[in-house]
Parts: C-alpha cells; structure tokens; sequence
C-alpha cells in the first residue's frame, strides 16, 4: 500500500485566533472521515503548544517550520529540537527554500539541522529543489543530487526511516504554477533512486512529497503519480476546504 502524508506549511500566517479555528477545522474533518493518510499541521512557533493540544489524539501531526542545530545555549531568538519536542511536534520542516534564499541557510547548515533532529527524535521533512534559472541550464538533477548528497551526508540507514523528503521546485512555490506531472514524475524517480542507491533498499518506503503551489485542481494527478507520497502544501493550507480537499485526492491515490 502506498502511504501517503499531507502536510501544511501555514508559513508565516495567522494570528493565534485565526490559527486555532483553521487546526480545529482540520481537527473535525479527520475526526469524521477518518483518512488513512497522515496529515500534519505546521504552524508558526508561538502556536505550535496551543494547536497540539487541539488536535492531540488524533492522526494529526504537528510540525515547526525550523530549528537550530544546537539542544540549548545562548543563541537568542532560536528554537532547538528538544523544545519543539516538549509541545509535542513529530516533524520539522529543514532546508526550506525560503530558509534557504532569505536566511542564507546552506547544505551544510541544513544537514547539522537534519542531524539534530534527528539526535531528538523529531523527524525532518527536508525540502529540495531547483531554481528556474537551474532548471533552464539543465541542471536539475545535479543540484538535487547536490542537495541530498550533503545534507544527508553522515545520515544512518536507520535513520534514513525517519526522514521525509519534499522536493520543492523553487519556481513552483508560492507562484500558483506547479510543475506538471512529467517534471514531478522524472523528478521523484530520481530522488527515489538516488536514495536507494545511497542507503539501500529500504529507500523505497521513504515517503517522498511534491510542493510548489499543489491545490484542490491539481491534487488528483500529482498524487496519483507513483513515487509521489503525498504534499508539502502552503498557500492552500491555509482554507480548511482546500487543504481537506487535497486529503480526499490523497485517500484517492492509496
Ligand atoms: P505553496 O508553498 O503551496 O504556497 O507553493 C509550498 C511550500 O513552500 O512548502
């Protein structure tokens, strides 16, 4: 059986009011149709406590947009895995595009990121993908092959099981266009490969996740695709109806 998970990345939305009506939104329509794929929330920091406790005991997973490398210190104005741990997050989103273009975060960063985590038993989802200008000079592939290879650089096969992979076209974020299905398709069979070649066989559960601009529309195909397990989502996050609705297409494709 295929799995699948559908995550939200809320991004920098919301006011703690507006965040808590959108998680028990989410809240109810699980509770009521009972998906078999995960699905997890990742809301900004200061509602990560509020909001685990509105979906607790359900299959929804809560998730952090970041974390710094280090478990504790003087590093003002950070959040470490084992605090993202104490309110209750499973997942933690590394190696963001945007984190990557606004706060100069690079691969080597992102891999002492991915390794704390998973030091904490927090599980990455470990963002991927190629600029237009990359994707325009043929070198896709090289630049994801660039990404992985270092920021999974000194990663266990054990710990390989607790990684998430969401390949994210940069061009494709927050632009309203997706790639389209033969991009995603060729992509996510490399991804696959790469990592099977690198760990071993087991890479072929690794739940790999499209973003980039992935929506009620579009859903049904991108989901359906063989080596797509799911979606790491932003702006249709955000509405109740949309992000459920892209569930519903997930459950379609298992
Ligand atoms: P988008 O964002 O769905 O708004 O394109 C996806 C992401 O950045 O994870």
């Amino acid at each position: 059986m295929k799995r699948m998970l559908i995550a939200g990345n809320w991004k920098m939305h919301k006011t703690l009011k507006e965040a808590e009506e959108l998680a028990s939104d989410i809240f109810n329509w699980v509770e009521t149709n009972r998906p078999k794929s995960d699905v997890a929330v990742c809301p900004p920091f200061p509602f990560l406590h509020t909001i685990s406790k509105i979906i607790a005991g359900t299959k929804i997973y809560l998730g952090a947009q970041n974390c710094y490398h280090e478990p504790e210190g003087a590093f003002t104005g950070e959040v470490s895995p084992p605090m993202l741990v104490s309110v209750g997050c499973k997942f933690v989103i590394i190696g963001h595009s945007e984190r990557r273009t606004y706060f100069s975060e690079n691969d080597q960063l992102i891999n002492a990121k991915i390794q704390a985590a998973l030091r904490f038993n927090l599980s990455p989802i470990f963002c991927i993908g190629e600029t237009l200008q990359e994707r325009q000079e043929n070198r896709t592939y090289e630049i994801v092959e660039r990404q992985i290879k270092i920021g999974l650089n000194n990663i266990s096969i054990e710990q390989i099981r607790n990684i998430v992979i969401a390949y994210e076209p940069v061009w494709a974020i927050g632009t309203g266009v997706s790639a389209n299905t033969e991009q995603i398709d060729e992509a996510h069979r490399f991804i696959r490969k790469l990592l099977i070649n690198t760990f071993g066989p087991e890479c072929n559960d690794t739940l790999i996740l499209y973003g980039g601009s992935l929506n009620s529309k579009n859903a049904k195909e991108i989901l359906s695709l063989p080596d797509v397990n799911g979606g790491l989502i932003g702006k249709a996050s955000l509405d109740s109806k949309e992000f459920t609705k892209i569930i519903e297409y997930a459950e379609q494709s298992i």
